[in-house]
């Protein structure tokens, strides 16, 4: 998107410095170039403002006051037109009373609740709030996020653009936003006990198809090999799925080779033995373990030895049993898994989106071989391949509203545990 070369007469608002700069790349630790189009030239308008952003002295009867989504704002009346040098948009006369109905207007619309603003949504909104409260929900899939959750959902975060990530954005004004995913950040690996030295985490997903494609997307080409657990067995579709007649059916299966692994019909377990050996034909390079409908224990170990084997990266899928692992009630798949994902809705508590966390650092070494020397110590390369992944690949803006709200779970995950 350049905004540059517009030959409208429209504009957003911003231009872009020379360099074009807003090419998507990697390393960027300068600040994005974007300016503001609105003259800085001292106007008879603008120096009001300046006088105002210093505190100086002005005419009250210059000055109005209006409030929009709750927020006062002070700002000089209109005078005398601007510059016509500094500014290229034509003014067109209004009638006061005509400027005086607009403001009204807009004040109203700002500020209005779902009642008044759309009452036919308000209407169905009330029917499914009764629906949730007086009926039973036995969806394991499902959970009830609390009111804090909802009021950071429901907060200003979602006006934000934040393309990128903390400290690397391609948009200004981001400085509490960075706070915000870092601190979500932060609260990820203290909820799964996780070291940052070992462990990295991207917050950005809109949900965990979501997450498990981008991981995907990162670390294979198209056409390269995937096995998870077969749906009918209990695995999720984003694992790789196949209709009975062969129809492929989640970007999983359209974009990659999927080989699904099954349970044993007797006793519902996973048979490792045949999971083993179709994993040393099928040779994939992503094992995924973790699916929508298995209850059971998963042995993380068992699938750990069988991804060395054929040489896979070892992924777990976590999304039924995430607050289970965050209160330790069942087996962590961080003890031997490369990546892990989930989503954040489920039993963790949180808003509806995903997550990723992968490992970083040096790999441990092997058992049985030496010590490595120097730069013979190999390193995980997962972060800058999933992070790209995530954005610009397959996703835009952040939903800031949704981070803060996961922030927020994710502390009540590590309260509830410590507390
Ligand atoms: C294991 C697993 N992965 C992924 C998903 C899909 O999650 P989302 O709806 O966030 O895409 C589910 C949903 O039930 C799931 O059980």
């Amino acid at each position: 998107m350049d905004l540059s070369n517009s030959s409208s007469t429209l504009s957003l608002g911003f231009s872009q410095l020379p360099d074009d700069s807003a090419s998507l790349q990697r390393d960027r630790k300068q600040p994005i170039p974007l300016q503001l189009l609105e003259p800085r030239a001292r106007s008879p308008e603008n120096n009001g403002a300046a006088a105002a952003e210093n505190g100086e002295d002005e005419d009250d009867s210059d000055v109005e006051e209006f409030r929009i989504l709750g927020h006062c704002i002070k700002r000089r009346r209109e005078s005398e037109p601007a510059s016509s040098s500094a500014s290229s948009c034509k003014r067109i006369p209004i009638a006061a009373a005509d400027v005086e109905e607009r403001r009204a207007a807009i004040r109203s619309w700002g500020n209005e609740s779902i009642s008044e603003a759309d009452p036919d949504l308000f209407e169905i909104m009330e029917r499914e709030k009764n629906r949730q409260a007086k009926g039973i929900e036995l969806i394991a899939s499902e959970n009830f996020v609390c009111k804090a959750v909802m009021e950071a959902l429901g907060s200003h975060l979602t006006n934000k653009y934040s393309e990128g990530l903390p400290g690397e954005r391609y948009y200004g004004g981001n400085q509490y936003i960075d706070e915000i995913e870092t601190l979500c950040q932060e609260r990820a690996l203290a909820a799964f006990d996780l070291d940052s030295e070992n462990w990295g985490v991207n917050v950005q997903p809109y949900s965990c198809t979501s997450a498990n494609f981008e991981v995907y997307t990162g670390l294979l080409l198209p056409g390269d090999r995937i096995m998870g657990l077969d749906t009918p067995s209990g695995g999720n579709t984003s694992h790789g799925c196949y209709m009975p007649d062969g129809r492929k059916v989640s970007g999983a299966s359209i974009f990659f080779e999927s080989l699904p692994y099954k349970v044993n019909p007797q006793t519902g377990y996973i048979d490792f033995d045949k999971l083993e050996e179709r994993a040393m034909d099928f040779h994939p390079k992503i094992l995924i373990c973790g699916g929508s409908s298995y209850p059971r224990e998963w042995d993380y170990g068992r699938f750990r030895q069988i991804a060395d084997k054929c040489g896979a990266v070892l992924m777990c899928d976590m999304a039924q049993v995430s607050g289970l692992v965050a209160a330790k009630e069942c087996a962590s798949p961080f003890d031997y898994c490369d990546i892990v994902t989930s989503t954040t809705h489920k039993s963790l508590r949180g808003p509806r989106g995903g997550i990723i966390f992968y490992r970083k650092g040096a790999k441990p070494r092997k058992r049985g071989t030496p010590p490595p020397q120097g730069n013979e110590i190999e390193y995980y390369n997962f972060e800058e391949k999933i992070n790209f992944a995530v954005f610009p690949s397959l996703q835009g803006g952040p939903h800031n509203n949704h981070i803060s709200a996961l922030a927020i779970a994710l502390k009540q995950a590590c309260d509830r545990r410590h507390g």
